[in-house]
């Protein structure tokens, strides 16, 4: 069968080649992918892939073949899925915890966008706790989390001030409840009760900054790449005692599938829009992966297979 490959070359960092056909384990159900969706820590890894690397974590599709211990759909069913490799290929192998059947009423694009940054607003904000009444501040906002994130607590009574680099690229977020659009973190006017942060550098020094006292700042991811520097003595100019907290998706009490069910009901209900800033054959993965990386797609890229 046909599944992108990485190359290591920054300019094309994935090529279409013939590889093995999954074999699923017991606990796996063989899925023919019809869309997928690609994320930016994705394109962190394909910077340095290692032998056999087989990326691909978002996929929606049509289980061909049930998994053999009887879990999960029993028969030719459409699902969303979170495998945790090898999604950009013709055919997948999936842990039936990680999968969810997709309503008529759901399209594949919309499922396909929905795993991994889907998954991350939803453990973020149960992170952050209660969000009713509460001022959120959010970076990265135009990404395929942000666009999540923005409407799944503007929904749970959130004030969400969100940041985006220009008004193009915040268009969205003010349909989806966003009480403000900003586009530079110290253009914020706190202090928030709950900092959502993910792009690092002098993002996170600045959205500390604007943090209420005993807040919680959630460092989510560093876009940029770049580290940040903290300073003790600052906390002492509003968020004293605050509390910073690393976040990891996968870090959770919940599965991967009945979180993926609670997304695919929102949707299917018209309480979440996923925002598909790029649809392609995916003959375009490695465009849309370049694009992503360069900040040139809002919201998510789903890559569709004939
Ligand atoms: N901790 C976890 O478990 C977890 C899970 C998923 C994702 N993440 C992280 O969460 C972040 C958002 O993920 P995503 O999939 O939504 O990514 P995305 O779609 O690429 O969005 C990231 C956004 O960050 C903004 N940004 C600000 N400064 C940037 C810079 N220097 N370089 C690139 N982008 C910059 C961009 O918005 P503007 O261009 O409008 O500024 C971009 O839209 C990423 O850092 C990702 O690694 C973490």
């Amino acid at each position: 069968m046909k599944a992108f490959v990485p190359t290591a070359d920054p300019a094309e960092p994935v090529v279409l080649a013939d590889v093995a056909e999954p074999v699923p384990r017991p606990d796996e159900a063989l899925v023919k992918v019809e869309a997928f969706s690609v994320n930016r820590g994705e394109t962190f890894r394909l910077e340095r892939p290692t032998p056999g690397d087989r990326p691909g974590k978002d996929i929606a599709g049509l289980v061909v073949q049930p998994a053999a211990d009887g879990s999960g759909p029993t028969g030719i069913t459409r699902v969303v899925g979170h495998p945790m490799a090898g999604g950009w290929a013709e055919y997948v192998a999936v842990p039936t915890g990680a999968l969810a059947e997709l309503p008529d009423s759901v399209s594949v694009l919309h499922g396909a966008a929905l795993p991994l940054a889907g998954l991350t607003a939803l453990r973020l904000l149960r992170a952050a706790g209660p969000v009713l009444g509460r001022r959120v501040l959010l970076t990265g906002a135009s990404g395929g989390v942000g666009h999540f994130v923005t409407e799944l607590a503007t929904a749970a009574g959130a004030e969400v001030t969100a940041v985006t680099r220009n008004a193009e690229r915040g268009a969205r977020l003010a349909a989806l409840g966003a009480a403000e659009i900003v586009h530079d973190v110290t253009d914020a006017r706190g202090p928030y009760d709950i900092v959502l942060e993910s792009t690092g550098g002098r993002a996170l020094s600045d959205a500390l900054a604007r943090l209420a006292g005993r807040g919680t700042l959630i460092w989510f991811g560093q876009a940029g790449r770049v580290p940040a520097t903290l300073d003790f003595f600052d906390f002492f100019n509003g968020p004293e005692s605050a509390v910073i907290r690393h976040f990891h998706y996968l870090d959770a009490d919940t599965r991967l599938g009945d979180d993926l069910a609670t997304l695919v009901r929102l949707t299917a209900e018209g309480r979440l829009h996923p925002e598909i800033g790029r649809v392609a054959d995916w003959a375009g993965t490695a465009t849309a992966l370049t694009d992503l990386r360069d900040r040139r797609i809002r919201g998510k890229a789903v890559l569709t297979l004939s």
